[in-house]
Parts: structure tokens; C-alpha cells; sequence
């Protein structure tokens, strides 16, 4: 069975471009590759884009799109989709032009994200510049990066056999127990050998997505930006620290929409063969405090 290979790119729905700008050249370190039409679209490597930020009241989640390795693993991933009784439209040449890709097929997941399944994002005309970082972004065969969707009033296993039919398959569950009775259950997915490129939660948030986490090829480049963030007087989610599952070295700061960015290094590169789905019992190692926790220990 062929499913989707990489998440491709995000799209989100922000009320304030300029702070977007801003968090994601100054702070991420991301290049703008272009400002227009109400919109931003930014570079992480050398495709045209990987982020689009549109103009809109929802400052959430607006779309995903997932890579197909050819048109016609996408026509066969999009039948199999439609014999399930799924509803999915294909894209006009509008939209393909607009995402820069060769074709796109467009359907919604159990909780309503919009899910786009495409094929062939275009390179950019020029090479890859970020002003901030040293390193690089990493990308490449593991996609833009993860993202950590919220399940809402979906059960958890809905979402996974959903994205199951895009050839997602299990990496991995953490439950904790964050409070008593408050139970936080985390399942990992992946279609390639990023440890997770799509998880779902089902912890209390008020957006459809709780973070989209962009790796850097070098551990310092986290250090630099937590400075950048730091400076700027970023709101942060959690200061830095590791998962006990993809081991990513990392903190979580507020994007301007609310949701936040996982900044990370390090993360578990997988053998998909060999994978055997495991289960831990903590979100984190060590560290990911929320900043308040650290200000009173310092105090
Ligand atoms: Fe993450």
C-alpha cells in the first residue's frame, strides 16, 4: 500500500502578518520567500515555500499538505480514500499554482482539519538563505517538520485509523497523568523515517493544533534561538528539555496565532521496516517546563 511520503507544508490563518513575520525570519530563522495577496510564505530549505500564513480571523490551523512520491501513487491513495466513502476534490490548476505543485486532491479528517494530498511542492528559484541560523533546517526525506493535532471530541483511534488510510503507521503512545485523573494520551505516527510527522492528543487546548515542530542540523541553532526568543520576550510554553521518544532536544515557544512551535535538534531518525510501536509513561525526560514552573525555582 503507497500512502503519502512527507508532510510537505502548513498553512495557517493568522490575524497579525507583521507579528508572523517577525517570529518566523527574526526568531525561527525561516526566510520570507514572498508577502502578497494577504499572505506570507516561508522558506525552510529550497522549496518555494513550506509555511504559508494567510491573512483571516481563526489564528489556527488552516490546511496540511502531504507528498505523494508520484501522480500515480496519489490517484491510487485518493481511490482507496474514496471507496472508504471519504470525500476528496480534486484541486484546480489555480490552487496546484498557487501551492506550486503538480496536482492536489483536497479532503478533511475526522476532527475537520483540511488535508491536502499533493504531488511534486516546486524548488524555490534561489538557493536557501536564513539570516539567523547556522546551521540548517532539517527537512529533506523526512517533510517540514512534525505537528501535534488536537482530537478535539474525536477518539484518538478514529484519528489514527483516518490517517491510517494515508499510510501513517504507529511509532509510538505516551500516556501521563498530569493531574489526578487527567490523563494525557499522545499517539505518534510517521510515513517515513522522521520518528513522527502527525500526532494526536487529547489534551485540554484551545486550537487544532498544539505545535509544529521544525528541527535544526545543529544543537547550537537552539540555544541561539531560545536567545532570540528570550530577547524578544516570546511567550514560551515549555523551556528546554527532551522526549523520551523521538529524543528530541528542544523547547516550545508561542507562535503570534496562540499554538506553539517545538524548536528542536537530534530528533529519532527510524528504520520503518524494523519499527516496533512502543509505549512510555512521560511526555518528557527531562525539562519542558512551562516558564512559570521555572521562575518560581529560580526565584
Ligand atoms: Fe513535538
Amino acid at each position: 500500500m503507497t500512502g503519502v511520503t512527507e508532510l510537505a507544508y502548513i498553512g495557517i490563518e493568522a490575524l497579525d502578518l507583521a507579528a508572523w513575520e517577525n517570529f518566523a525570519v527574526e526568531l525561527m530563522g525561516m526566510q520570507l520567500a514572498d508577502r502578497k495577496d494577504e499572505a506570507l510564505r516561508l522558506r525552510m530549505d529550497e522549496k518555494a515555500y513550506r509555511w504559508i500564513i494567510t491573512r483571516g480571523p481563526a489564528d489556527d490551523l488552516a490546511f496540511t499538505g502531504f507528498e505523494c512520491g508520484s501522480e500515480a501513487d496519489l490517484r491510487a491513495l485518493v481511490e482507496r480514500l474514496r471507496n472508504t466513502g471519504m470525500e476528496v476534490a480534486e484541486g484546480d490548476a489555480a490552487l496546484a499554482s498557487a501551492r506550486r505543485v503538480g496536482r492536489i486532491f483536497v479532503t478533511h479528517d475526522p476532527v475537520g482539519n483540511r488535508v491536502e494530498l499533493v504531488t511534486g511542492l516546486a524548488d524555490a528559484d534561489t538557493p536557501f538563505v536564513s539570516g539567523k541560523l547556522v546551521s540548517k533546517f532539517v527537512t529533506g526525506d523526512g517533510g517540514a517538520g512534525h505537528e501535534v493535532l488536537m482530537q478535539g471530541a474525536v477518539d484518538q483511534q478514529r484519528m489514527l485509523d483516518w490517517y491510517g488510510l494515508l499510510g501513517f503507521k504507529l511509532s509510538d503512545t505516551i500516556e501521563q497523568e498530569l493531574a489526578p485523573g487527567m490523563i494525557a494520551k499522545v499517539a505518534f505516527t510517521h510515513c517515513n523515517s522522521r520518528h513522527h510527522s502527525v500526532a494526536i492528543a487529547n489534551m485540554p487546548f484551545p486550537k487544532r493544533i498544539h505545535h509544529f515542530m521544525i528541527e535544526v542540523a545543529d544543537m547550537s541553532d537552539v540555544g541561539f534561538a531560545f536567545d532570540r526568543c528570550m530577547d524578544a520576550k516570546q511567550p514560551f510554553e515549555m523551556t528546554l528539555g527532551m522526549h523520551p521518544n523521538d529524543r528530541m532536544f528542544s523547547f516550545y515557544v508561542r507562535t503570534p496565532s496562540g499554538f506553539n512551535v517545538e524548536f528542536g535538534w537530534g530528533g529519532l531518525v527510524i528504520d520503518v521496516a524494523s519499527w516496533k510501536a512502543k509505549r512510555f509513561d512521560q511526555l518528557s525526560v527531562w525539562g519542558h517546563r512551562p516558564p512559570e514552573v521555572v521562575a518560581k525555582l529560580l526565584a
